[in-house]
């Protein structure tokens, strides 16, 4: 892990409909960051229970945070008083053992969970040990899902910058825009700023400028439509991979130099 945390770009979540590419937007985010050692220690948070993240930075992980509450779930059903007190005491190191520390980032999935019912206690306890584990990193990306709640309860209640993927279609930007009404008005979960990338656009950019406008979004990058993406994802290889001159790399490069980094 770098030593030098060269700024902080803090906490950037990223959301949007099942299958625009949010997966594959935040490895190449990734890779962007870290060719430049522009993240200073980062932390990736897979909160999608599939874990198509660390398939798509190419790496294998053992641990998840769903392991970490089936323990803590088991072990409050079984145990007396004292042993909850001290496992509350124990799960920030829990949640340290789930974390999967690459050379140059740390990853944490959440991972599925197993035991059904609503374990609020569980929760918080859980979402208290990521935010503290969250502050020893200068730059924290979530691949999340389109729903905030399961964010705001799971993972994070705020973030600094959330960034909405869509792609190019009606029902992609209608969910974006179910989102910025979640932040904006229902204030599902705290985030400073928010934006929208389209993602495997084919057509004109004007027109989704235009649509992404009519519902009050403001678009911080088109990527386009990248057969190497699709090609990497088919056969399995890591998309962290992906040449560099890649059309689809290309696109995420600017948008993190012009929007993320700023
Ligand atoms: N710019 C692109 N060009 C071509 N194919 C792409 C592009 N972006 C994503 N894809 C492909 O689209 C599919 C969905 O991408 P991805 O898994 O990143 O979406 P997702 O939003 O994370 O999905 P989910 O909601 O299931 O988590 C994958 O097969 C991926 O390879
Ligand atoms: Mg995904």
């Amino acid at each position: 892990m770098p030593e030098s945390p060269v700024s902080s770009k803090g906490l950037i979540a990223v959301c949007g409909k099942g299958g625009v590419g949010k997966t594959a937007f935040t490895a190449m985010m990734s890779k962007v960051l870290l060719e430049g050692g522009k993240a200073g220690k980062l932390l990736l948070i897979d909160a999608d229970p599939a874990m198509g993240l660390p398939i798509a930075l190419g790496i294998k992980i053992t641990r998840t945070m769903g392991h970490v509450r089936e323990d803590i779930i088991e072990t409050a059903r079984k145990g007396k008083k004292e042993g909850r007190v001290q496992l509350a005491d124990m799960i920030d190191y829990m949640a340290l053992e789930a974390l999967n520390e690459m050379d140059d980032f740390a990853l944490l999935a959440m991972g599925r969970t197993e035991t059904l019912g609503c374990y609020c206690p569980v929760n918080d306890l859980l979402r208290g040990a990521i935010e503290t584990l969250a502050k020893s990193f200068d730059t924290i990306i979530i691949d999340g899902e389109a729903g905030l709640e399961q964010l705001n309860r799971q993972v994070m209640r705020r973030v600094d910058t959330l960034i909405v993927v869509s792609d190019a279609t009606s029902r992609g930007i209608q969910t974006a825009s179910l989102i910025r009404g979640m932040v904006q008005d229902d204030k599902v979960i705290q985030c400073e700023k928010i934006g929208l990338v389209f993602n495997r656009v084919q057509g004109s950019e004007e027109l989704l400028k235009q649509s992404a406008q009519d519902f009050g979004l403001d678009v911080l990058g088109y990527i386009p439509h990248d057969e190497n993406i699709a090609y990497y994802d088919l056969v399995g290889k890591p998309i962290t991979e992906l040449p560099t001159d890649s059309p689809g790399f290309c696109a995420v490069r600017h948008i993190v130099e012009n929007c993320v980094l700023r």
